[in-house]
């Protein structure tokens, strides 16, 4: 590699740095954390005693997964909590879990269903581009959809979450299949025609009416995404494509039975730090 070439490619040259894209996501999670959990509250079980873990719209659970091992006693961390289901779901089942989000109205939602279960889940208010632990203290590192989309430098997570593993650590995360970026976010009909360029690295983003980047998501291809995890040091497993279950009906956004019996709607990438 020539001295000129980062180790972090492929970083897009755009405006929607990581400062513009934290302060949009932040201020978009913290308006929109009452109405995501009328909307998708009951799905995520988010009050529910001890949480639930889902990895994606498409109902895939850590329970018939087994994505993150055997996870009694394990110290684990997840990036963009949101209000942690996920992180309570395994402090019942006997982790020693961490859970981690920029945006502050959704840990509120978080300490609420806390309080209620039977072990406390530690929430910490950050960004996932810059971790605030210590080198190899973490046995897994794990993500449901949460940051990795809305950061302007993935590749910086991943060698974040490179520093806090343990060697032997896991690191998995879902995210929007890539492919689904090449189509409008309609669940309908409309949402089957391609009118995005797969290679287009420009975000996805919305604006107030004084131009303000009100919400931001950044697009990678399969191959970036890989790349950002072997350059990271990490060692890729599998990338799991969960299939639309039979007869399931739920709609989530663009996730819908229509195009879910086409296309995938998310990708989970599945990691380790060698060791
Ligand atoms: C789609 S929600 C998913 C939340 C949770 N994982 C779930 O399944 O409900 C995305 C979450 O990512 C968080 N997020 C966005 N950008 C982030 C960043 N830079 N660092 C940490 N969290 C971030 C948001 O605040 C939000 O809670």
């Amino acid at each position: 590699m020539s001295p000129d070439q980062s180790p972090h490619l492929p970083r897009p040259l755009d405006e929607i740095d990581s400062v513009v894209s934290e302060r949009a996501s932040r201020s978009w999670w913290d308006h929109d954390a009452d109405d995501y959990h009328d909307e998708h509250g009951e799905f995520l079980g988010a009050a529910r005693t001890g949480g639930e873990f889902r990895w994606c719209p498409e109902g895939l659970t850590e329970a018939e997964a087994g994505l993150l091992g055997p996870v009694e006693g394990k110290t684990i961390l997840e990036v963009g909590c949101g209000s942690a289901p996920c992180a309570r779901w395994l402090t019942a089942h006997g982790a020693h879990v961490i859970g981690l989000d920029l945006s502050g109205e959704m840990l509120r939602h978080g300490l609420r269903a806390i309080a209620g279960d039977d072990a406390p889940t530690p929430l910490v208010q950050a960004t996932a581009e810059a971790l605030p632990f210590t080198d190899a203290s973490f046995d897994v590192v794990f993500s449901s959809f949460g940051a990795v989309p809305f950061v302007a430098d993935s590749a910086l997570v991943m060698a974040e979450v490179t520093r806090i593993l343990r060697p032997g650590g896991r690191w998995v995360f879902s995210v929007n299949h890539p492919m689904r970026w090449m189509f409008p976010d309609d669940p309908g009909p409309a949402g089957l025609t391609v009118s995005i360029p797969y290679f287009s690295r420009t975000p996805y983003r919305e604006t107030d009416d004084d131009g303000i980047v009100t919400y931001v998501e950044h697009h990678r291809t399969i191959g970036d995404r890989v790349r950002e995890i072997v350059a990271a040091g990490l060692v890729l497993d599998d990338i799991v494509e969960p299939e639309w279950p039979d007869g399931f009906e739920e709609t989530w956004g663009q996730w819908s039975p229509l195009r879910g019996n086409y296309f995938p709607g998310t990708a989970i990438f599945c990691s380790h730090k060698p060791g």
